[in-house]
Formats: C-alpha cells, structure tokens, sequence
C-alpha cells in the first residue's frame, strides 16, 4: 500500500531513467544491479547506478553515486525533490541506511521515493522512509 501519491507520470518517467541508469551497473561481485534517479528542484534530473570493488567495502551504492553526481553538476545548494530507484533483479531494494542518512542531507522531507517492494513498485514520502534523521545541532 502506497502512502504517498505517485505523481504519475512524473515518476513512471523517473523510474524508467533509473531502470536506464542500472543498465550501467558495475557489480561483478554480487550481479544486484541498481541504478538511481534524481528529480531535482532545479528541474534537472540525474541518474546513478552501484559500482562495486574488489575490496567490497568501497563499493557505492546507485543513490549516494546519483548525489554525488547531482552535487558535483550542480553545486551544494541542490535540493532533491524525487527519487526513483529501480533494479534489474526483480528483487525489492528499498534504498540502504548509509543512503538514506547522505539523501537526507539535500532531500525535501515530503519528496516522493518509489522503490522496487515485494509486490512492484512502492512510493513513500522520505520523512517515512527515514524517520528521526540524525542531524547535528550544535548549541
Ligand atoms: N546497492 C545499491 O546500489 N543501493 C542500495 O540501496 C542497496 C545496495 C548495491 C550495492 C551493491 O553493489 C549491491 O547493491 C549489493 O548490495
């Protein structure tokens, strides 16, 4: 069941770049391959996908590789305004904490998030898919 609106066909379009995007993965060890996109408030959108290493640990995930790009074009001042993540697995993969936490760093809190679910795809609100975000308040 979907919480938030899927604002159809803006996402339906997001999805497909992020199912173009995982066309690009580079994930030899686990053969998952994801890919991400990114609605920006600027209106530019852009995509992402997992590349994997031979040491594991530095592998990057298609969401955080979809930031990074986003910042990199754009600058520090991006907002995200909509996330697709999309895998060619026919495998649920709701994005990870470690994505979650670095998304919640440039996301507008009620920016839509759809993800492949058991059941198909599945949009939530961000603020739902992660809750009680740490973010540091210094006195
Ligand atoms: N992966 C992502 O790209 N996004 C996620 O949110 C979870 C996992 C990738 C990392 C690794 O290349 C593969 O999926 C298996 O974990």
């Amino acid at each position: 069941m979907n919480d938030a609106p899927s604002r159809e066909p803006e996402m339906a379009n997001l999805l497909e770049l992020a199912r173009q995007a995982a066309l690009h993965s580079y994930s030899p060890y686990s053969g998952f391959r994801v890919g991400a996109a990114l609605k920006l408030t600027n209106g530019a959108i852009v995509t992402g996908t997992n590349v994997e290493n031979v040491s594991y640990g530095l592998t990057i995930c298609a969401e955080r590789s979809a930031l990074f790009a986003a910042v990199s074009q754009f600058g520090p001042e991006i907002r995200i305004a909509a996330v697709a993540i999309a895998n060619l697995n026919q495998a649920p993969s709701p994005p990870c904490g470690a994505c979650r936490q670095v998304l919640a760093e440039f996301i507008l809190p009620d920016a839509p998030v759809v993800f492949p679910a058991a059941d198909g795809p599945r949009t939530m609100l961000f603020s739902n898919v992660f809750p009680l975000a740490f973010d540091m308040k210094l006195k």
